[in-house]
């Protein structure tokens, strides 16, 4: 558990050491570069019911700490990850709930879960699928779709089944969600017999209208919500009022679970805060083969692909995991791209760097987080139901209180000084 801080994404829980002054331990995000170093050492199989620390924001499926069953094989495909997951859930899901999971589970692309349902993480127990309005509406004389699209946004919309008799108010409540999403807001139109009434209807001709019914697969008595922003936040804003959606009106059995695979993730995603790449999960995952010469080209590097993968069930990430970079050379570009410099790389993370030259195995694996698991086994809405003693929202611990305040003695012994 005492370790040195690597790169997993999320902020490290440190340990100040009281025998090296100035010096910290990591709590591990996750064991992913030991089970890498047992892979190139010469292990072939590794699994591990592993603890893990995060310091980020808490939501009602994340927790500070929380527990993982960590995989790892040598000389594994994409496809003997998935059988071994597939059976593994289906054996789970039968001895704990006498359920029967069809397997294979279903496969999407991260494209088309985006485009399909505006997340990479979909919620395939209903359909109100989202569907893309910007071409129908390219030549749109109403304000707020002209000035989205000019400015190289998308519309895209959902039809809500019965949501013509939504009142006034539980429109504002859609467009207030929204809001709190990010989103500037949310038109709606009512789905008549072949026409559209009310909401925005009046700012589009008649061929718009037939075509947005049409797209929509939208039924009379429907209600379409519509949404015109970048294509990041239409996306965000139409699966988050999807989601709300399909569990206030009741569009799926919440006993029942549909799981399934996304797959093709970009390998790298653009962190526009800090106008840098970013590893879309993390920086020791595979580029696709195909993909490895758009390395040399700086206008590509958004195009690649990594051998990467995410379990989701019920619109939760389960699980998630990538076949590993096990060459030197391939994981040098990567870093470049990242903008590491050689220094800093070999003080982080030199001992892994280091063991990459020595003819490592190919290698992959997974981690299933299995608070979530359970969460998803008792159909529990917060995973703070299924941890015995869980943080809150703010991390701390109501019983006993952690975080505290130390005696000053144990901040000496730290060698650590507070400032505020
Ligand atoms: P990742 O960071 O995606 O991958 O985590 C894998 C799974 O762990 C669970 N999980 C969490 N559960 C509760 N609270 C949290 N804060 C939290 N964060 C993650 C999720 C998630 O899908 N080392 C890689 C795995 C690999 O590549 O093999 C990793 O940790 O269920």
């Amino acid at each position: 558990m005492l370790m040195k801080s690597t790169p997993e994404g999320a902020r490290d829980y440190l340990v100040p050491s009281r025998v090296h002054p100035g010096k910290f331990y990591a709590l591990p995000q996750s064991p992913q570069i030991f089970k890498q170093l047992l892979m190139i050492s010469g292990f072939d199989r590794y699994y591990q019911i592993a603890r893990c620390f995060r310091d980020e924001d808490l939501r009602a499926d994340r927790q500070p700490e929380f527990t993982q069953l960590d995989i790892e094989l040598s000389f594994a495909t994409m496809e003997q990850i998935f059988d071994l997951l597939e059976r593994l859930m289906a054996t789970i899901f039968k001895e704990v709930l006498a359920q029967d999971l069809p397997t294979p589970f279903t496969r999407l692309s991260y494209k088309e879960a985006m485009e399909r349902f505006g997340c990479d993480k979909p919620d395939l127990r209903f359909g109100l699928e989202l569907k893309d309005l910007s071409e129908i509406l390219a030549t749109s004389d109403f304000q707020v779709f002209k000035s989205c699209l000019e400015s190289g946004g998308s519309i895209k919309a959902i039809a809500i089944p019965g949501g013509a008799e939504f009142s006034r108010k539980q429109q504002d409540e859609l467009v207030n969600y929204a809001k709190h999403l990010g989103g500037k807001g949310v038109a709606f139109a009512k789905v008549g017999e072949g026409i559209l009434e009310a909401g925005i209807s009046k700012f589009l001709s008649e061929a718009e209208a037939t075509a947005m019914i049409q797209a929509t697969d939208a039924k009379a008595g429907d209600l379409l919500a519509i949404v015109a922003d970048e294509w990041e936040t239409s996306c965000k804003v139409l699966a988050g009022l999807r989601n709300q959606l399909g569990a206030q009106l009741k569009l799926y059995d919440p006993a029942s679970f549909a799981f399934c695979w996304i797959t093709d993730f970009p390998l790298f995603n653009w962190d526009k805060d800090h106008q840098r790449w970013e590893p879309a999960h993390h920086m020791f995952t595979l580029p696709k083969e195909e993909h490895l010469a758009y390395f040399d080209d700086p206008a590509r590097i958004g195009e690649i692909q990594g051998q990467l993968y995410d379990m989701v069930c019920n619109g939760m990430e389960l699980s998630s995991g990538s076949i590993r970079c096990h060459r030197y050379d391939i994981q040098k570009k990567i870093f470049d791209v990242l903008g590491f410099e050689e220094a800093d790389l070999k003080k982080r993370f030199g001992f892994f760097l280091d063991a990459l030259k020595y003819g490592t195995p190919p290698h992959g694996g997974i981690a299933p987080g299995l608070d979530r698991l359970i969460m998803i086994l008792t159909q529990a809405d917060s995973i703070r139901d299924v941890i015995a003693f869980p943080k809150t929202l703010r991390a701390t611990d109501l019983m006993n209180q952690a975080p505290s305040e130390v005696d000053e003695i144990q901040w000496k012994e730290l060698h650590l000084k507070f400032e505020e």
